[in-house]
């Protein structure tokens, strides 16, 4: 299993979907940069996300809140005083490490787990060197700078460490100016920051990552319904999208690892090449936020309700996905090496993204048989027909072989390809990246036989 993470961020890093930021100067642990393919399928995510969270539904809409908020939000929320994870540092080496993160943490003392845990006196020791573990120390995430030339007490501003605060902050303005009556929803798409302490596994756990969330405002009292409601539709848009779904599984936390705001929660866990772990997280944040937020800014967060003229602080709940991680998984999922018969009868090996055709970077390849000089203009107005509808590219370099070859590792559902037939029958050839069944077919049904196959 571990293989399949290094398969996985090898044909990233290969293909140019994600690879270290800042290369060239060696790296900076845990930020990665996006490529032309990754930026394709990050779009696409977002769009299967948003389609599913507000074009579909009425009672939901976006924001689009600045990353730098006042330094007051991130005292109401409670992050300034509570969003932090308990650091330990090796004593000989001063590597340093999330506590809960070192490997035999929480197990029974005297019991050794990976050779992390000395025997005798049951101490977890460091990971890397075996050395004795500070104490814990609590260490805030959120990355703190300053607005302005003056660096003082008073310009400290922090880069958000969720996008959530946005929602809660602009509450009555979205509610009054769309004249939207509860249940509703503020659904929003954005880049977030935490200093984790131990960033890990390629894009799983960063420091930079983008979120999508939506807050569920509900009359108190619904909203244990709500929560159930969201958790089941969350959980069917990763199957919807191919996610395998034995792949996926529900995990209610326990109530002494529930955030400061939460009432319940309950994550959605992929078995990942290193465990089960979050994916993504709803939480039933009762009328923490808005009440916190109430009382700092001493505005009135409260909402009339007309119907049975009665004001109340809603309560919310809080579906909440990494782009990151979400790639992670549609990535992990899709990934497949098979045999593949070659034109000489054998067999090859041919690694595939089995992507759903939503999340495909690119849609449709179009392939010339040949550097032509009448082929690849014909194949160059295919392209035309298909590119203002799709994302296409086209590929002339290579044996055809290996240009399928080259297109099932991007994931791409279709190839086209226009051969010395073409000429004469005006037919192309397209091909399916799953099944590499071939469908012969009138140039003019191509845009019909593709619209009724990518939705
Ligand atoms: N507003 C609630 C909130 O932020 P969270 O469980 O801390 O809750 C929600 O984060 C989701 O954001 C996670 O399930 C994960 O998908 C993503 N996420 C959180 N921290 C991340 C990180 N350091 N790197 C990548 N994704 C992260």
């Amino acid at each position: 299993m571990a293989d399949l993470m290094e398969a996985v961020t090898s044909l990233a890093k290969r293909r140019g979907i994600a690879f270290p930021s800042s290369e060239i100067y060696g790296g900076l642990r845990s930020s990665w940069d996006y490529g032309p393919l990754g930026v394709e399928i990050r779009r696409n995510i977002r769009q299967a996300w948003w389609r599913s969270m507000v074009q579909l539904r009425d009672e939901v809409v976006g924001l689009d809140a600045a990353i730098i908020m006042s330094a007051r939000v991130w005292e109401a929320s409670g992050h300034v005083a509570s969003f932090s994870d308990p650091l330990v540092e090796c004593e000989d080496c001063h590597r340093r490490f999330r506590e809960d993160h070192v490997p035999g943490w929480g197990t029974a003392s005297g019991h050794d787990t990976e050779g992390t845990v000395d025997a005798a006196s049951g101490e977890v020791k460091c990971p890397e060197c075996g050395g004795k573990l500070s104490e814990p120390r609590r260490f805030n995430l959120m990355f703190k700078t300053h607005m302005g030339p003056v660096e003082d007490e008073g310009s400290i501003v922090y880069l958000r460490p969720e996008t959530a605060q946005g929602m809660f902050v602009d509450f009555k303005a979205i509610q009054q100016t769309n004249r939207l009556r509860v249940p509703f929803g503020i659904a929003q798409i954005g880049k977030s920051f935490r200093n984790e302490i131990t960033p890990s596994n390629f894009i799983f756990r960063t420091r930079e990552f983008e979120q999508m969330e939506m807050e569920f405002f509900v009359e108190p009292g619904t909203d244990d319904e709500w929560f159930e409601y969201w958790v089941n539709q969350r959980l069917q848009w990763f199957v919807d999208l191919g996610v395998h779904k034995e792949k996926l599984r529900l995990r209610p936390h326990e109530p002494d690892e529930l955030a400061h705001y939460a009432k319940a929660a309950t994550d959605i866990e992929y078995e990942f090449p290193f465990g089960w772990s979050e994916l993504e997280g709803i939480a039933n944040r009762t009328d923490f936020d808005l009440k916190q937020h109430q009382e700092f800014s001493g505005e009135d967060l409260s909402y009339y309700d007309q119907e049975n003229d009665r004001r109340y602080i809603p309560f919310v709940v809080e579906p909440s996905l990494g782009v990151d991680r979400a790639m992670l998984v549609f990535l992990l999922d899709a990934y497949r090496v098979e045999e593949a018969p070659t034109a000489s009868g054998g067999t090859e090996k041919r690694t595939l993204l089995a992507l759903h055709r939503d999340l495909a970077p690119i849609k449709v390849a179009v392939l010339p048989l040949s550097r032509n000089e009448a082929l690849v203009p014909e194949a160059r107005g295919v392209l035309d027909r298909l590119k203002n509808r799709w994302m296409t590219t086209f590929d002339d370099a290579g044996s055809i072989g290996r240009r399928y070859r080259r297109q099932d590792e991007a994931g791409t559902p279709f190839c086209v390809t226009i051969d010395f037939e073409t000429l004469n029958d005006r037919q192309i050839t397209v091909r399916d990246r799953d099944s590499m069944a071939q469908d012969r077919l009138p140039i003019d049904n191509l845009v019909g036989y593709l619209e009724e196959r990518l939705r």
